[in-house]
């Protein structure tokens, strides 16, 4: 008994402030990195105003956040199978780590129908964005990386924490040894190739998250072609795939060629409001292959195996009411919501005598601000109206004079919003 009391002072003592250090350097790195994940620093600056104006009724059109409930068929698909998991008969614990059979079949099936993308070249995860991390450790360090200007901000930020790149500059905004491929109205958010040196690895996001802009088939074309001639691999990001209004493809794999060149990145969190329960995939074809002949996809699995169990048992029960013919149409039925409400936005936004992008294909809408500081703009917004919004500078250096609005909101809010709006800037 006397000895515990010393124990517990000296662990009352490590709870204060210490000038102790470890011997263990911090990994220089993410010692490179600008501050903290975009996303969380919004939120931060949030609860800044929400400390300062305690009774404002915030509405985020912030991060691009599910706000409607998923249909009830399919989250009755989950209590199912999670009530089983109390039964012997439905008890099971680690899956394949490369997701359920019936999972990646009904993937295949569903988006990649007649595109050649079999099951087994289909990995089922926990989300998108966890996948672009888990590719980056396929990678390695030693790849050099283009990203599109503007750009969700995984990309760039993975392949810091990875050390494929320099410092960051502070005068350009940019990470050095990172090509930044700029994509502006000017440009029809399609980059100019001829002026984009080689890379090993390009991130390729369409519809893009932030400008909301799609590729055409032609575009597309000319990507596999470049990656071709060059030897690259593309890691195309489809996350919003099912918002495509015009007529350009929602795969990659729509592209001929694209089976030897590029990884397609999915997920169901903007399709089904998961971006809490978390379900995801990437596709690995078999032709895609590394310099010496090795299969992408055999390292991936690789990597697979090592740092990760396979998506939980009950997000795929749900993934797979999903892609059954009433599941789809719940999900097609949610997406039709989100687009009135870019409707909505891209109409308020341009009725303002703004300049909008996006919103046709993407639940997001790019506003213009010229001459204009998008955390400035940030800042204005919410510190008049009360609406968080994202600047667009955090997606990238052009990003700054925009910011984006996200259209996952309950339709009142999004209304509310405009109104605010309309108050704001008429
Ligand atoms: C966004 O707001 O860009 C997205 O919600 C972020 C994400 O999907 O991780």
């Amino acid at each position: 008994k006397t000895r515990i009391l010393p124990v517990i002072e000296c662990l009352v003592k490590s709870l204060e402030p210490t000038t102790h250090t470890t011997k263990v350097q911090r990994n220089a790195n993410l010692a490179k990195l600008q501050g903290g994940y975009l996303f969380p620093e919004i939120a931060r600056r949030r609860n800044a105003h929400i400390q300062k104006y305690p009774d404002a009724k915030i509405i985020s059109l912030g991060i691009g956040d599910t706000t409607e409930p998923i249909p009830g068929l399919i989250t009755l698909a989950m209590e199912a199978r999670a009530h089983g998991l109390s039964t012997l008969e439905g008890y099971s614990g680690y899956g394949a780590e490369q997701g359920e059979k019936a999972m990646r079949v009904a993937l295949a099936e569903t988006f990649y129908g007649g595109m050649d993308i079999k099951d087994n070249e289909i990995f089922v995860s926990d989300g998108a964005k966890c996948d672009i991390a888990r590719l980056q450790l396929v990678f390695g360090p030693d790849v050099s990386i283009a990203v599109q200007d503007p750009s969700y901000p995984a990309y760039v930020d993975s392949s810091v924490m990875m050390g494929q790149t320099g410092a960051f500059r502070k005068d350009v905004q940019q990470y050095s040894k990172i090509q930044y491929m700029r994509c502006s109205h000017e440009n029809d958010f399609f980059p100019d190739l001829s002026s984009v040196p080689r890379t090993d690895i390009i991130f390729f996001c369409s519809p893009n998250n932030p400008t909301g802009s799609a590729a055409t088939r032609e575009q597309l074309k000319e990507l596999v072609a470049f990656a071709t001639i060059n030897g690259s691999i593309i890691v195309y990001d489809s996350a919003y795939a099912i918002y495509m209004s015009d007529n350009n493809p929602r795969s990659i794999y729509e592209i001929p060629g694209a089976r030897e060149v590029a990884i397609e990145t999915g997920s169901f969190s903007k399709y089904a409001g998961f971006t809490g329960v978390r379900l995801g995939w990437t596709v690995v074809p078999e032709e895609l292959l590394f310099s010496d002949g090795f299969p992408v996809r055999n390292d991936f699995n690789r990597v697979m195996c090592t740092c990760f169990n396979g998506a939980s048992n009950i997000a795929q029960a749900g993934g797979l009411a999903c892609l059954s013919p009433e599941g789809l149409k719940a999900m097609n039925k949610m997406v039709s919501f989100y687009k009135e409400n870019t409707a909505i936005l891209v109409d308020t936004f341009t009725s303002l005598g703004f300049k909008t992008f996006g919103g046709r294909n993407a639940p997001y809408v790019w506003v213009q601000f010229p001459g204009r500081d998008s955390w400035d703009v940030f800042g204005e917004i919410l510190e008049k109206s009360h609406i968080v919004t994202t600047p667009g500078s955090g997606f990238g250096p052009g990003g700054e004079g925009f910011i984006r609005a996200s259209a996952f909101g309950h339709r009142e809010n999004i209304l509310e919003a405009t109104s605010r709006l309309r108050k704001l800037y008429l």
